[in-house]
């Protein structure tokens, strides 16, 4: 479905992508893992258009759309939900969730169906629906973009550190979340720093560093992995 090959991008004169290259196939979950500074936002914003590589080449589908606009890519049916939950925080959650089925010619009626649709996936934002952005906790504020995101339809997610600072119980449950999004027919594209639980509900996984990858596989093969680099730290 996505393919990366070969990509470079850069910020200036800093390289942040080296031979970026990765897969995603149609139904999958794939995690995208690796510290801080490894590449993996600029890994998204590349594919979103938001950054031209200088190198490489991105398929979409079988076409190439590294020389696409970002709004022709959304309209291509990829998502990006950048890390840090960007909400309007001067709209309200129904506005702010309404908003992202913008990119498509739809009646009102149609609009809100779909809005009922992702109630049903986040029925923690039913309550919320008149309430201003701001006002929402981190938890909820990542439903929020998420929902916003699934109201483009897309084909393919693209979830930028999902969990990042929420309670453990709501980390939980947003994984969660994101598996039963994937499995009503989304292919979704996880980076995570979180990769024990990202990797749980994955089916492959790469892990970057220094804008590149250095290791892929099949999440439960990655999974051990971890656990073995654990159990050899205690040692
Ligand atoms: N706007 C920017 N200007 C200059 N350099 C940047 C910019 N954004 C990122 N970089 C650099 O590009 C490299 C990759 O950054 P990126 O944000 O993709 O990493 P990341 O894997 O998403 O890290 P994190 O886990 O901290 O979000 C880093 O070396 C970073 O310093
Ligand atoms: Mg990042």
């Amino acid at each position: 479905m996505l393919r990366l090959n070969g990509i470079e991008t850069r910020y200036g004169k800093i390289v942040a992508l080296r031979n970026m290259s990765l897969e995603v196939r149609e139904g999958e979950i794939v995690a995208l893992l690796g510290m801080n500074g490894a590449g993996k936002s600029t890994t998204l914003k590349t594919i979103s258009g938001l950054l031209r590589p200088k190198a490489g080449t991105i398929e979409f589908m079988g076409q190439p759309v590294d020389q696409l606009s970002p709004e022709e890519i959304v309209r291509r049916g990829i998502i990006h939900v950048p890390e840090g939950r960007k909400i309007f925080p001067g709209l309200t959650v129904k506005e702010n969730l309404i908003l992202g089925a913008t990119s498509r010619k739809i009646s009102m009626t149609q609009v809100k169906q779909e809005l009922q649709e992702i109630l049903d996936i986040f029925p923690e934002l039913i309550p919320l629906l008149d309430q201003l952005g701001w006002s929402l906790s981190g938890g909820q504020q990542q439903m929020c973009a998420i929902g916003r995101g699934l109201m483009a339809k897309p084909k393919l997610l693209m979830l930028d550190e999902p969990s990042l600072g929420l309670a453990p119980l709501i980390v939980q449950n947003m994984f969660h979340t994101i598996q039963k999004i994937n499995r009503n027919g989304t292919t979704v594209l996880l980076v995570e720093q979180n990769a024990r639980q990202s990797l749980a509900i994955a089916h492959r996984g790469y892990v970057a560093e220094a804008g590149k990858i250095v290791a892929s596989d099949e999440a439960s093969n990655l999974l051990n992995g971890i656990h073995h680099a654990y159990l050899g730290a205690a040692k």
